[in-house]
């Protein structure tokens, strides 16, 4: 019996490789309220999540960083505003918390890698192929769709080592099973997905050791190979229980893990290689997998490019943690792509947690303190008429809402729970409080049971949001006066639970409404700030200390030239040759070593600046007489030239002063 009250639920571990974003904090965030809905329904629950560290990209990263990948990974990971602070930051409950560059985990994977080549399911070859760096993925050619990586679309390379392969195309047949006859994987889209895409074209052996680079799990008994990375990643929710290691010890316990939520371009790894592997390994498989869709930005895929605008931060602090969470499985199914948006965002603020939640819970604890001081009388008169399809929805509430929460449909389930919310609200204006309250000898009874019930239903729904907004859900219960006894799965599905004579406390408004176009304007508007801030800083020349006397610049000649023809000096690659009108009537030869950074073509027709009174200057046997003005600075550590141009009212010869 002891034994389906445990329940193991993992996020994919994280690539530290840049700062996370919104999109990012989809799974984990769902995970959370998956964990915590298991929680409350009494179960053992161990939640892990991470990061995986090793691969050609981040020692890539670590390189332009100028740091070593450990240093760089430790800064994303336990950094300000790292990995780990996110989390915190979200209220993420996870228990347990993997880095694949812990000890543990590397001796781990070691020994697993070790144990499928002694059986002979891996074995040294020669990879030809293509890789794809980004995703760290071997493609064969023929996986590839346009030639390009058919996950993110990205360029591959060619590539070309000694490595070991892990048998996968051994396997087929059990996993084809796997995904076609059981549950394994959902939704059931992406079955077919697997099947028609990777199955049935033929499973080839999987390329599972790098020569070419160094930073990842080094395979011991063959000095120059590291463990690929997938293979080092996908064992974490093993080793994090402490297979093969003295780290942990509860692999016995947890594993198989009840469900892997994974991103949908990852799925590929958890229902294939995965069951696969530890198909190799003699281990149980996971109970499931769930791909979940992504979240886009402009129908695309999110980056941290796109600015503050997908920065979990950012958001957080200005529309709450709870808020946030909320709304990431309230407006998309959890199966599905869905766009973010900061309207939707703040529709979502306004419409479900403003109006229908908050305003339900400030004007039913408000009623309850101004018509009875904040504790309500035993004495309470029923209405079965009035009062009976609110009780009835309410509860009923809990079966209906552990039926989607079972089906990891958290959309669904959030909506059952504001089909009562929105009742609720509708009894309020049925049972006109206001007006019973006008004659508390003949009504008070009546008005009590009214408030009593709108407490009730504040109380169930507020036990079954735990999961989604677990600070609000708290300071809801709070404020309607639940009893630990009455915060519990068990009482979320008893209604009447409360005692009669509670007493309400008040609190702050928990969603105060947003003005949404003052809100829009003000995100905008950072996000035009952070994009300045993000320009690299210009380099500009110092300025001269040594001062001029005001007669020795006077006798600089600044004057308006126009541009009659311009070309570039043969055996030059430096040279132009202005040919100018300078309104002396005579042409002005002019040269200047701009030809990378101007067609001659284009400048013709053009007002420039020229100082003309400095001394004939020959270069490439042609003479100077002049010198046209220019703007210098560095950018990206490159130098950036501009010609001053003048407007062309400006007449050849205006003299500068
Ligand atoms: N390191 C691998 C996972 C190894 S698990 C053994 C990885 N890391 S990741 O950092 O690139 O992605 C982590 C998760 O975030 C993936 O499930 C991915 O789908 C998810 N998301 C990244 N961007 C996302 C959105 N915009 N929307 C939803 N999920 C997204 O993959």
């Amino acid at each position: 019996m002891m034994e389906h009250k445990r329940f193991y639920i993992t996020t994919p571990i994280y690539y530290p490789s840049d700062k996370l974003h919104i999109g990012h904090t989809y799974c984990t965030v769902a995970t959370d309220a998956m964990a915590r809905y298991k929680r409350l329904c009494g179960y053992d629950v161990l939640f892990l999540t991470g990061t995986d560290e090793h691969g050609q990209k981040i020692e890539d990263k670590a390189k332009e960083a100028g740091v070593s990948p450990k240093e760089f990974v430790d800064r994303i990971v336990e950094g300000p505003q790292g990995v780990k602070d996110l989390w915190k930051l979200m209220n993420i409950s996870n228990d347990r918390f993997i880095r694949t560059t812990d000890d543990y985990h590397v001796s781990s994977i070691q020994k697993i890698f070790k144990t499928m080549y002694e059986k002979g399911d891996i074995y040294k070859g020669e990879y030809v192929g293509k890789y794809c760096k980004p995703c760290e993925s071997f493609w064969t050619e023929s996986q590839l769709v346009d030639g390009k990586c058919p996950d993110c679309g990205r360029e591959v390379q060619d590539a070309r080592e000694e490595a070991y392969f892990f048998r996968l195309s051994k396997y087929a047949d059990r996993i084809q099973h796997l995904l076609e006859d059981t549950d394994f994987l959902e939704p059931r889209s992406r079955v077919h997905e697997m099947v028609n895409n990777f199955i049935k074209p033929g499973l080839e052996d999987l390329c599972v050791s790098r020569t070419s680079f160094t930073w990842g799990v080094p395979v011991d008994f063959d000095p120059g190979h590291v463990v690929y990375v997938w293979v080092d990643a996908l064992f974490n929710y093993t080793t994090a229980l402490g297979f093969l290691n003295d780290r942990y010890h509860d692999y016995e316990k947890y594993w198989p893990a009840d469900v892997h939520f994974v991103g949908k371009e990852i799925v590929r790894f958890h229902s294939i290689i995965w069951p696969a592997m530890l198909m190799s390994m003699d281990m149980p498989l996971p109970k499931k997998v769930f791909g979940h869709g992504w979240l886009l930005l402009d129908g695309g895929k999110m980056s941290k490019s796109k600015g503050n605008v997908v920065d979990p931060y950012l958001l957080a602090q200005r529309f709450g943690v709870d808020a946030l969470r909320f709304f990431l499985l309230r407006t998309f199914p959890f199966g599905s792509d869905g766009n973010f948006s900061n309207e939707a965002l703040i529709n979502t603020i306004n419409v479900d947690l403003a109006n229908d939640l908050g305003n339900l819970l400030s004007r039913t604890v408000s009623m309850v303190s101004k018509y009875f001081g904040g504790t309500l009388p035993q004495a309470q008169a029923e209405d079965p008429e009035k009062d009976g399809d609110l009780v009835t929805l309410s509860s009923s509430l809990r079966g209906r809402y552990e039926e989607q929460m079972e089906k990891f449909a958290f959309q669904n389930a959030l909506s059952e729970i504001f089909k009562v919310i929105d009742r609720a609200n509708k009894y309020i204006d049925e049972n006109a409080p206001w007006v019973l309250a006008k004659d508390m000898e003949q009504n008070g009874s009546r008005l009590a049971q009214v408030m009593y019930n709108l407490l009730e239903v504040l109380r169930i729904t507020g036990i079954l949001l735990a999961p989604f907004i677990p600070a609000s859900a708290a300071e809801i219960l709070r404020q309607v006066g639940a009893c630990e006894d009455c915060r519990s799965w068990e009482s979320a599905g008893v209604w009447g639970s409360l005692r009669k004579d509670v007493t309400v406390a008040r609190g702050e408004n928990l969603f105060p409404r947003i003005d949404m176009d003052k809100e829009l304007s003000a995100l905008e508007e950072l996000a035009a700030q952070a994009k300045k801030a993000a320009l690299p800083p210009l380099e500009v020349e110092p300025q001269l200390t040594e001062k001029v006397d005001f007669d020795t610049f006077c006798k600089s000649d600044f004057r308006a030239v126009k541009v009659k023809s311009c070309e570039a000096v043969k055996k030059s690659n430096k040279l132009l040759k202005f040919t100018l009108d300078d309104g002396t009537g005579t042409d002005r030869q002019i040269l200047s070593g701009i030809a990378m950074y101007y067609k001659p073509e284009e400048l013709v027709g053009k007002t420039l600046m020229a100082i003309v009174n400095l001394p004939p200057r020959k270069m490439m046997g042609l003479e100077s007489n002049g010198m046209l003005i220019s703007a210098v600075h560095t950018e990206h550590g490159e130098e950036r030239l501009n010609l001053l141009m003048l407007d062309d009212k400006i007449p050849a010869g205006a003299k500068m002063c």
